[in-house]
């Protein structure tokens, strides 16, 4: 079946006391609407198109900066959710087939409970994505009779014996996009909130002799975000099943409740994670490597048998081929080390390239910015960069070459040759015991004038 997403984000989320609009507001590295847009991608919808409202634009960049061909609608004035989605029926005037119904502010709706929608969609014209709530507050509630949804109930507006029920909204609705349209022609605002309530389209639905039901899920997937410390036990939610699943899948964390992963973070079997490792977004370490603790890695690759850390950082445009050595205190960025090459401690490698088997010492930086351009560094294969090497990019240092320790080198290293760039030293004999003494006097005389 054809299906087309729509996701709500066009409310203010006051309660977030923010000038980002809610749903760009982060959990593991994405905006929450990003995790919307990612939970209703494993329907393969044709179209998709986000209701913004407060923050248009930025609502927009974000959502187009993950996917280009999403649409944006605009709800000028936050009317209700029967409002919000009718705003999109424009920009879904040809389409044919299933509307879905997300919100962007309920990140954790996952994919196995959108494919049982899609499934009861086969036998009624209305689905809905209900849950037991542990404590039903304020939640919609599902009046149910057998497998039949007869209305959904805003807690406002419902009786004593309506708010006993348990079964609860969780605001995700599946239907036929031309019959969820038609539908929310008919709902009006007479109620509590006089908002247009797309709850209401169940009731009217069964009115007009369609079918409808409720899919269930687990309260956890529904969780929904309206407050700071909500946005914290969402992002704690998400750590704890990402840990989870990286251990499922064969992946060594020693102590699991340290290790910060991203919405996309990749890790292959038999790595090993160290203690208080950030994944940024799109990490991918490969089997068998090792971060060990205290690296921060975003934007990154990481082969088979590399070694990384502790202490490492690892910038965007990294790529480590296998068994390479990234050692403590040691930034990359846009940079490609090869095969077996080292880098093993307190330098910065940026827009480099270095080769196999390199080894990079300690304190060596490629200087590749000069204030206003960026500039590259080629370091050649089995080469020995001297410790506390400044390479003044744009250089390239040969294969198998040299640099002395504590150059500047600013222009290029042949193959195999030895490149110094440093003042040659000289010494006095003599002079170091006589500057001693002259010191240890003067002390002697500052002391005893105290
Ligand atoms: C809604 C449901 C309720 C359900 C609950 C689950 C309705 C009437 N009620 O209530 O049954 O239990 O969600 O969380 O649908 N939005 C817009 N434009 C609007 C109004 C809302 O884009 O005019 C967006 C909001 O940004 C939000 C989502 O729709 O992402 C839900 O709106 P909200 O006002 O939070 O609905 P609830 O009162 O929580
Ligand atoms: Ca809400």
């Amino acid at each position: 079946m054809t299906t087309a997403l729509i996701i709500l984000g066009a409310g203010m989320g006051t309660r977030m006391n923010s000038d980002l609009p809610k749903v760009l507001h982060h959990i593991a590295g994405a905006p929450m609407l990003v995790h919307a847009m990612k939970a209703g991608a494993s329907l393969a919808p044709e179209k998709t198109v986000i209701v913004a409202g407060h923050g248009a634009e930025a609502v927009q960049a974000a959502a187009q900066n993950w996917d280009p061909d999403v649409i944006v609608a605009l709800q000028a004035e936050q009317l209700g959710t029967a409002h919000a989605v009718d705003q999109a029926k424009d920009a879904l005037r040809d389409f044919e087939g299933d509307a879905l119904v997300l919100y962007g502010d309920t990140p954790f709706i996952q994919p196995q409970t959108l494919e049982a929608m899609a499934t009861a969609r086969a036998h009624h014209d209305v689905v809905v994505l209900g849950f037991e709530a542990a404590d039903p507050g304020r939640y919609g509630r599902l009046v149910t009779h057998g497998d039949t949804l007869e209305k959904i109930v805003e807690f406002k507006d419902a009786s004593e014996g309506e708010r006993a029920i348990t079964l609860c909204n969780s605001g995700v609705i599946m239907a036929d996009a031309a019959t969820l349209f038609d539908l929310i022609a008919g709902v009006g605002n007479d109620n509590a909130s006089q908002e247009y309530y797309l709850t209401d389209i169940i009731g009217i639905a069964r009115s007009k002799g369609l079918t409808a039901t409720v899919v269930r899920c687990d309260e956890a997937e529904t969780l929904g975000v309206n407050s700071r410390a909500e946005l914290a036990s969402a992002e704690a939610q998400f750590q704890a099943r990402a840990r989870a699943n990286a251990l499922d899948d064969g992946v060594t964390l020693s102590a699991p409740e340290t290790v910060t992963f991203a919405h996309d973070t990749v890790i292959g079997r038999d790595s090993i994670v160290e203690p208080n490792v950030v994944f940024g977004p799109e990490v991918t370490i490969e089997s068998g490597a090792t971060i060990r603790a205290f690296s921060h890695l975003e934007g990154c690759h990481v082969s088979r048998g590399a070694v990384v850390g502790p202490y490492a950082r690892l910038r965007p445009g990294t790529e480590l081929a296998e068994h390479t050595k990234i050692g403590n205190f040691v930034e990359t960025k846009n940079a490609r080390i090869a095969e077996g090459a080292k880098v093993n401690h307190l330098s910065y490698i940026g827009d480099a390239t270095v080769g196999e088997k390199a080894n990079i010492g300690a304190g060596t930086i490629t200087c590749n910015y000069d204030g206003v351009f960026k500039h590259k560094t080629s370091i050649g294969a089995n080469s020995f960069i001297g410790s506390n090497t400044m390479l003044v990019a744009p250089v390239t240092v040969g294969t198998g070459a040299m640099t002395g320790s504590g150059s500047v080198i600013t222009e290029d290293v042949p193959d195999g040759a030895l490149g110094l760039g440093r003042t040659r030293q000289t010494n006095r004999p003599g002079f170091a015991s006589k500057l001693f003494q002259i010191l240890r006097a003067k002390k002697a005389r500052q002391t005893k004038g105290h």
